[in-house]
């Protein structure tokens, strides 16, 4: 039967963190599932929504239905307002350009749509190594070609990043179109980019004209002050696909939504039209509900529980991890850890995670699971595209679900079982 499949079904593998996330452990480091979400105003929300309809009023009937393609007024509206007042964006002037803002179903969707409306077979998309495994992945379903750039504890190497460009377009004879950057608490490794380096990064997508991909999931989850986005720069709204989401604060909801040239966003309704129509109607009343009036003031309660979560992951890592290189997020969900040297490439953490940790109650996920299925690598010391580089010693642990005295205890023991079989 395997015939009859499109030929994409053959070449992605399942998910990994899908797959991880079939398995209960005591101690699960493994997927970024939202530990902490505002369960106060939940029920206060759907109440308020419960009371502005009656049974008999026709508005039931009209903000319940099929929605515009590209999202609820009303929703855009509220967003369209907080990214110029939180985010600072210059590009839209406020609840006017509501137009402007694309709501998705999930950011998922909107990284989704913009590779899908920009990616002919073999287009050349730059990554970071490692990088969000829904995106790489999802470059390859599409047809695309993944080049990973290397990073260090910041991220994103500018200058690597340049050489990358300029390496991948005379080895593969044809121009890069897509630089991707998660600025902040990155995915896997937890890095949060300085403004410096966005700000050369911004310089280097125009010198070689590239569409940047700048995606904000984890904007919300800051321990400390925001840095201001790549999309800052962006005065004209032409280069940077900016996207957000709902997800790792108020996770239940799956609101994502976007700001991109106007050209793109004319495309990328038109691809969300044939994918799911719209979005839920209900999600995105609610959503404004809570846009409006209670993000700000639930924010804050949640980032601290999450500060702390991280504090007792790091620390227990410091007391008793073997060396390696490792990253103290300044927000986000994940901590990242590799092995020294070579062992970064040649420790199997997917098999000791299947053949050690699970039998001790405890998950993470292998570093090489955010590599895409195909690709190439640059490798900064030979300063040449390579085949794909991964980073098998490397993994990321999740504190975002469990409270910080499991995380205490799974972080440790994580640390004893390491130093006894790296
Ligand atoms: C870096 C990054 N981008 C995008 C997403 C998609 O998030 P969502 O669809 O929940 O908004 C995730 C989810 O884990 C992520 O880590």
């Amino acid at each position: 039967m395997r015939e009859i499949l499109a030929n994409w079904t053959q070449k992605i593998p399942e998910s990994e963190i899908r797959r991880l996330l079939k398995s209960k452990t005591k101690y699960y480091l493994a997927g970024g599932l939202p530990g902490n979400l505002p369960t106060e105003i939940f029920p206060e929300i759907l109440r308020e929504l419960a009371d502005y309809y009656d049974a008999e009023d026709q508005r039931i009937v009209n903000e319940f239905q099929y929605g515009q393609t590209a999202g609820w007024p009303g929703l855009r509206k509220v967003l369209a307002e907080r990214l110029v007042r939180k985010d600072k964006l210059n590009c839209i002037s406020g609840e006017a350009d509501w137009e402007k803002v694309l709501i998705s179903t999930g950011s998922q969707q909107a990284v989704y749509l913009a590779l899908d409306i920009l990616i002919n077979p073999g287009d050349i998309v730059v990554t970071p190594s490692p990088a969000y495994l829904g995106f790489v992945t999802t470059v390859v379903k599409v047809g695309g070609h993944v080049v990973t750039a290397p990073t260090d504890s910041e991220g994103l190497i500018p200058e690597y990043v340049e050489d990358t460009i300029i390496k991948a377009e005379k080895k593969f004879g044809r121009k890069v179109k897509i630089l991707y950057v998660v600025e902040d608490s990155d995915n896997p490794k937890g890095t949060t980019l300085p403004f410096k380096r966005r700000q050369q990064l911004f310089e280097i997508a125009e010198r070689h004209d590239v569409i940047v991909i700048c995606d904000a999931a984890y904007k919300e989850m800051q321990f400390e002050e925001r840095i201001p986005s790549m999309k800052t720069l962006d005065k004209d709204n032409e280069r940077v696909i900016y996207t957000s989401s709902s997800s790792k604060e108020a996770a239940p909801i799956r609101i994502g939504y976007s700001v991109m040239p106007e050209y793109l966003l004319f495309e990328a309704e038109k691809s969300k039209g044939y994918l799911d129509l719209c979005t839920p109607t209900l999600t995105q009343r609610f959503a404004e509900i809570y846009y409006d009036k209670y993000i700000d003031s639930e924010l804050p309660k949640i980032i601290q529980k999450y500060k702390e979560q991280k504090d007792a992951a790091y620390n227990a890592l410091l007391e008793t991890f073997p060396d390696g290189d490792y990253t103290n997020p300044s927000g986000g969900f994940f901590i990242w850890y590799q092995a020294k040297g070579e062992k970064a490439y040649t420790f199997d953490v997917k098999k000791f995670n299947q053949d050690v940790l699970l039998p001790n109650e405890i998950l993470v996920v292998p570093g090489s699971a955010f590599y895409p299925p195909s690709g190439h690598s640059y490798d900064p010391e030979a300063r040449e595209i390579e085949p794909l580089k991964i980073i098998k010693g490397g993994m990321r642990i999740g504190y975002s679900l469990l409270p910080k005295d499991l995380i205490d205890a799974g972080v440790r023991k994580l640390g004893k079982l390491l130093s006894e079989n790296q």
